[in-house]
């Protein structure tokens, strides 16, 4: 049990693709430091992207130094993560990486995943795991090195997902939670277990597989070796913490029944908080267990702000967004040219490895501002075909928060809240996963009883964008053209 006083303070990790961000929280949920560290992604082929799970460390630990050099150490009382979903980390028997780290938004395992939906089936694999097969999640990866690396599959001792790698280097402890392991596609999700007919499937013991707890239980303290390091006591509490995207709900105060979050990082998605189970009947949204005990249905776009960088920055060859974004304003709900934005691939609602990015409609008076602009809009129109799915399942979404570093964008928050015809609240702090860390940490040490005391507490809203009627027709017509543009696309992008 922590010792609690007015001074305690908590560190959030967001271990994400581009980086890993850290922030020391008081225990009023103020900000007192952050610190953000980069680290290389590979793409050793098309469609494939790894990380080296030694770098994630590595960059954690300088941060972690530097994020708390000013404090007096005895204040830290816990630690909680938020992480990139779905990759998979493999160790020996001597806690060696095996491989790089096959991530999320890896789109290797075609043949795998089809397998799985098709040899397997995808109602066997929804009733053992409220999920089908999608080429990111965790146990495709399994089976692709199974069969591609069988010297490295038979090394393999412990299976792990990105941000358990960071807590069993600080802890010791091999352990994951609920909402992570609800991604590996290996979890039992409505009985929060893990399935024993996918582990079966995958040639998977239980015993490589970590222990599971919610998100906000303590996993236990630091190694003293780590405390030492970084200079803390030896009985900071560690809770596991949680996805990125349930991470980030907590993070924004999304864990009421209905309560929508979307977040436009590397990925994009449209978390919906569930007090209950329950399976999208088309499988098209990821049925996941939540980071407050409860679940969520997600789906997920696997380019979102990653777009708007590509075209601004590699393309465009400026890092000045603001100036590229200055003069939209006129064109919306106007625009004439559509942006795909399947640059690795697509996740929700297509599943499918081979879609790639396209822009249509250009005509000659078609402007720089129009292309931008296409990007925005054609990021929204993706996360509405989300939305639709979670429509077509009953599920009306009413409002929605916004994180990641899209959200920061008051055009792309303007255009989010016209394509969907919702009103969008920007929270007060915009940290999204590492501020749901710390919230874990905070829950995990008792500082508050529970997620939702924590947040009803803790999350205030910074400003809101409401849909305007006219624009939300427009923009509704529109959607209704790129709606139609992947399936004629579709067979096009198999030969391409
Ligand atoms: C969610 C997903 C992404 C990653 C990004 O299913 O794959 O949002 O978690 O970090």
């Amino acid at each position: 049990m922590c010792f609690l006083t007015d001074m305690n303070k908590y560190i959030g990790i967001d271990l994400g693709t581009s980086s890993v961000k850290m922030l020391l929280v008081s225990a009023d949920g103020e900000i007192i430091k952050s610190v953000t560290k980069e680290y290389p992604i590979f793409y050793p082929q098309s469609g494939w992207s790894e990380q080296n799970p030694e770098d994630w460390y590595n960059a954690s630990i300088e941060g972690l130094k530097e994020l708390i050099c000013e404090v007096n150490k005895e204040d830290i009382k816990g630690i909680s993560f938020g992480g990139q979903m779905h990759g998979l980390v493999i160790l020996d028997d001597n806690d060696n990486v095996i491989r790089p780290a096959i991530l999320w938004n890896d789109g290797r395992t075609q043949k795998q995943t089809d397998y799985l939906n098709e040899s397997i089936g995808k109602d066997k694999l929804s009733s053992y795991t409220a999920n089908i097969a999608f080429a990111g999640f965790t146990a495709p990866k399994i089976l692709w090195v199974k069969e591609n690396e069988p010297d490295n599959f038979n090394k393999i001792c412990k299976i792990m997902l990105p941000k358990d790698y960071l807590a069993y280097k600080l802890t010791g402890s091999f352990a994951t939670d609920y909402s992570d392991a609800s991604g590996m596609l290996l979890l039992d999700v409505e009985n929060r277990t893990w399935s024993k007919e996918m582990c079966r499937i995958c040639g998977v013991d239980d015993k490589q597989l970590p222990k599971l707890y919610e998100s906000y239980e303590k996993i236990g303290t630091l190694l003293p070796k780590i405390a030492d390091e970084l200079g803390l006591t030896l009985d900071v509490s560690v809770s596991i913490g949680a996805g990125d995207n349930a991470a980030a709900a907590v993070g924004t105060g999304t864990v009421n029944n209905g309560d929508c979050n979307i977040s436009l990082g590397t990925s994009g998605t449209v978390f919906v908080s569930q007090d209950s189970f329950s399976v999208d009947s088309k499988n098209a949204l990821h049925s996941f267990c939540h980071s407050n005990g409860m679940y969520h249905l997600m789906g997920c776009i696997l380019s979102a702000a990653s777009c708007n960088k590509w075209w601004v920055e590699d393309i465009l060859g400026t890092s000045d967004f603001a100036n590229e974004e200055k003069n939209l304003d006129k064109y919306l709900g106007q625009n004439n040219t559509y942006f795909l934005p399947y640059l690795m691939g697509e996740r929700s609602p297509h599943n499918d490895v081979s879609a790639r990015g396209a822009f249509i409609g250009m005509r000659p008076d078609t402007t720089r501002e129009h292309m931008v602009l296409s990007v925005l809009e054609g990021v929204a129109f993706a996360l509405r075909d989300c939305v639709e799915i979670a429509k077509s399942n009953g599920i009306n979404i009413e409002a929605s928060k916004i994180c990641g570093g899209g959200g920061k964008s008051k055009i792309w928050r303007k255009i989010v809240a016209n394509v969907l015809g919702v009103p969008v609240f920007r929270p007060q702090i915009e940290e999204g996963p590492a501020y749901g860390a710390a919230i874990l940490a905070m829950v995990g040490c008792g500082e508050y009883v529970s997620v939702s005391e924590a947040t009803s507490k803790l999350i205030k809203t910074k400003d809101v964008t409401n849909p305007e009627p006219q624009l939300v027709d427009k923009y509704n017509e529109r959607y209704n053209a790129f709606k139609k543009l992947y399936p004629a696309l579709k067979a096009v992008y198999k030969e391409i």
